[in-house]
């Protein structure tokens, strides 16, 4: 099985250009199937969440031109038929087509989705927007079949801002008769980029952004060309690297508004950081101050940057703590930042980790126990005394376009072995 193999230690220097958001684009490629003509994409990263989704295509007899940074989706031919155990099970974005297919044919036939197992991550929500919309549920050992006569709009309350039941829930009601209000909706850029990308083929979905998101019912949708935005995860991710050891490291491409909770958490610990238009500059790392971070939706402190936080939190000063709201299983990256040196003490119940620096990490054999946390131990890898190797680093490709090459351009001793 290939590892990361890093050598740590060295400063970095220059620019890391991030790539289409990830959280995005596994929304944008099942909703394009609610096109009536050709949808375009582009900014595309080249990811295996990717690579998944147009397996999934395949399946389905869409036809799919992509070329570096760019998909073009056709779904005229499309067979709407069960989506294998296989398929499904693939990845967490799997679950779009649910939206998707129900929409388009008001029926679908497929199975619960994978993902990262950070949490039990239930998709109730999703199925009680469906059924507000007039589908009917079947489920029998995670087999779904939902179908519809005919969807129609309705109100619909989440529990929860649940970012997959929010756009789940627009790629149903987007061709269903009449109007659909989803009350307590989640708020993510991702969202509005999906809510853009139908509204360029001739939705009327409105509020993205909010906590109200209305859409008006449309019969077709034509042909369009839209874009990825910049990944914020991506880009966090640099940001905290750069922190650390950034000599003029520069992270470019993004928009530092949907950052907004992570710099504010940086500065207040002592990060120096230059903001522009598109780019964010670290000139040096300094010494710095221990905080603490509780996650939450959007705009709150994204849950995918607390374990990244992490290993910032080990160089830090004093004790620093973590209070994840989101997930009930996104610790276990801590047990193996604990091998390479870090202080730290989860409680109990698994919501809230003390981590006390500034502790020197040492490189040593670490398992990447999920997308987020893998990132947290390449962080580390890079910032620690010798030689890192990780394994299970499918979950990393998973989520990070062209990490080794990205690293590598500004000075990292990195390599997949
Ligand atoms: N939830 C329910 N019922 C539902 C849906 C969600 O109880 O029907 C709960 C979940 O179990 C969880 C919370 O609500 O405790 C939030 O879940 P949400 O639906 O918002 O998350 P998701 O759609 O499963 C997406 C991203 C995650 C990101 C979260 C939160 C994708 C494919 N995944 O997951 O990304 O952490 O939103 O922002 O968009 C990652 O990129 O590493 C990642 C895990």
């Amino acid at each position: 099985m290939p590892r990361i193999r890093i050598e740590g230690g060295h400063k970095l220097s220059g620019t890391i250009p991030i790539s289409g958001a990830k959280n995005s684009v596994v929304a944008l490629i099942p909703a394009a199937i609610l096109c009536d003509e050709t949808a375009t994409i582009s900014n595309v990263p080249d990811i295996t969440d990717v690579d998944d989704l147009e397996n999934i295509l395949i399946h389905l007899n869409a036809k799919i031109n992509r070329t570096t940074g760019k998909v073009e989706i056709n779904s005229s031919d499309i067979i709407n038929k069960e989506i294998t155990s296989e398929l499904s099970k693939k990845l967490r974005a799997s679950y779009y087509f649910m939206g998707a297919l129900l929409g388009k044919f008001k029926k679908v036939d497929m199975y619960f989705p994978g993902g990262c197992s950070i949490g039990e991550r239930p998709i109730n929500l999703h199925l009680k927007g469906f059924e507000a919309l007039g589908a009917r549920i079947t489920e029998e050992d995670n087999h779904f079949i939902i179908e519809a006569d005919s969807l129609k709009g309705n109100n619909i309350y989440l529990d929860f801002r649940s970012v997959g039941a929010t756009i789940n829930i627009m790629l149903a009601a987007v061709k269903a008769t009449g109007k659909t209000v989803i009350d307590n909706a989640a708020a993510e850029p991702e969202i509005v980029n999906v809510a853009t990308f139908l509204n360029n083929m001739g939705a009327k979905i409105k509020g993205a952004g909010t906590s109200t998101i209305t859409i008006t019912g449309v019969k077709h949708l034509h042909s369009c060309f839209h874009e990825v935005i910049p990944d914020r995860i991506e880009a966090g991710t640099y940001l905290i690297l750069a922190s650390l050891i950034g000599e003029n490291l520069k992270i470019d491409n993004i928009i530092p508004n949907h950052l907004e909770a992570l710099i504010a958490k940086l500065t207040e610990s002592g990060v120096d950081m230059e903001i522009g238009i598109d780019n964010i500059l670290v000139k040096e790392p300094k010494n710095y101050k221990s905080i603490n971070i509780k996650t939450l939706v959007y705009p709150g402190f994204a849950t995918d940057f607390q374990q990244i936080m992490a290993t910032y939190m080990t160089q830090c000063k004093g004790s620093s703590t973590i209070e994840e709201t989101i997930f009930e299983n996104r610790f276990q990256n801590l047990y193996e930042l604990e091998k390479m040196g870090a202080i730290i003490k989860v409680r109990k119940d698994n919501k809230k980790a003390t981590i006390k620096g500034k502790t020197k990490l040492v490189g040593t054999e670490v398992v990447s126990t999920d997308l987020r946390g893998g990132a947290s131990l390449v962080i580390a890898g890079l910032i620690a005394e010798g030689v890192t190797t990780i394994s299970n680093i499918s979950y990393i490709l998973r989520g990070y376009d062209k990490i080794i090459e990205k690293l590598t351009n500004v000075g990292a001793k990195i390599e997949i072995i």
